[in-house]
């Protein structure tokens, strides 16, 4: 069944692949679902997650909606890093403030584990490392980045935009030792982006005990011995998830941690 707004004519039910004009978006509904979540859709981006920050910050009406591009100049990764951006499936969340039940410390992982649930169900075996990398055969197919929006100390919602390697045939050195990409077109593209929106919207008003006990038995460093780095550096047993979505780390000496940023690898010897 197609409907028309305006010039474009969207197949119900499928994400718009239909190429709308940069700059100028055009906000495509998906009818079942337009008083939930409105859709941003260009064909090209610096970067998903600012431009969703700058709708938020110009936006007042208190609703969720989702900024999505094929490719991104500026593609931007936790701690500064650039995230490669050509191709695959990139798109972001925006949530005003109060518009959801969840803790915003428990985003990043309730949406990796939207990520890996609707990867899984195309039948690829995806686990989650922590805290915002979704891998396949241990390279990485996802990256998430959750970011708060302020204005004069309040807040005024939270973005979490998500890069999916999605029908990426090459990354440029070094990446290609570390990415991966899922081989598809544009349908599996859209049935993953609609099946990412639909976890992740769950889980919004969700238990969040419901998504660590998933993020925990879909985690690739839970159980192992790892490093970490950041704020805190050194080795221990990565142990499990705490309530706000935190790795919980046991030194050698028998300390306890509580890692709630920076980067983490599974140590393989010494
Ligand atoms: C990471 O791996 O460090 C996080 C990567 C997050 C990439 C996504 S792609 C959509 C959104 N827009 C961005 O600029 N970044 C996020």
């Amino acid at each position: 069944m197609k409907w028309n707004r305006g010039k474009f004519q969207i197949k119900k039910r499928n994400i718009p692949m239909q190429h709308t004009p940069y700059p100028n978006p055009s906000i495509l509904y998906d009818r079942e679902r337009a008083e939930e979540t409105a859709l941003y859709y260009y064909e090209e981006l610096p970067s998903t997650n600012q431009t969703a920050k700058e709708i938020l910050l110009s936006e007042e009406n208190g609703r969720r909606f989702i900024v999505l591009a094929d490719r991104q100049s500026a593609g931007r990764g936790r701690l500064g890093r650039r995230f490669y951006s050509e191709g695959g499936l990139y798109f972001t969340y925006a949530f005003p403030h109060g518009s959801f039940s969840l803790p915003p410390e428990l985003l990043t992982t309730a949406a990796a584990a939207a990520v890996c649930r609707a990867i899984a169900d195309e039948g690829f075996p995806a686990e989650i490392k922590w805290v915002n990398d979704i891998l396949l055969n241990g390279k990485k197919i996802c990256g998430i980045l959750a970011e708060a929006l302020s204005k004069e100390n309040a807040v005024l919602g939270y973005v979490v935009g998500i890069g999916i390697n999605i029908g990426i045939s090459d990354f440029p050195e070094p990446l290609s030792e570390t990415a991966a990409s899922l081989s598809g077109d544009f349908l599996l593209k859209s049935r993953i982006f609609r099946r990412v929106r639909r976890y992740f919207t769950q889980t919004l008003n969700g238990s969040p005990q419901k998504i660590l006990d998933y993020c925990t038995k879909k985690s690739c460093v839970i159980g192992k011995p790892i490093r970490y780095f950041g704020a805190r550096e050194g080795c221990g047993i990565a142990q499990g998830l705490d309530k706000n979505g935190g790795l919980i780390v046991k030194k050698g000496n028998g300390e306890i941690l509580h890692l709630t940023g920076g980067e983490i690898s599974v140590r393989t010897q010494g």
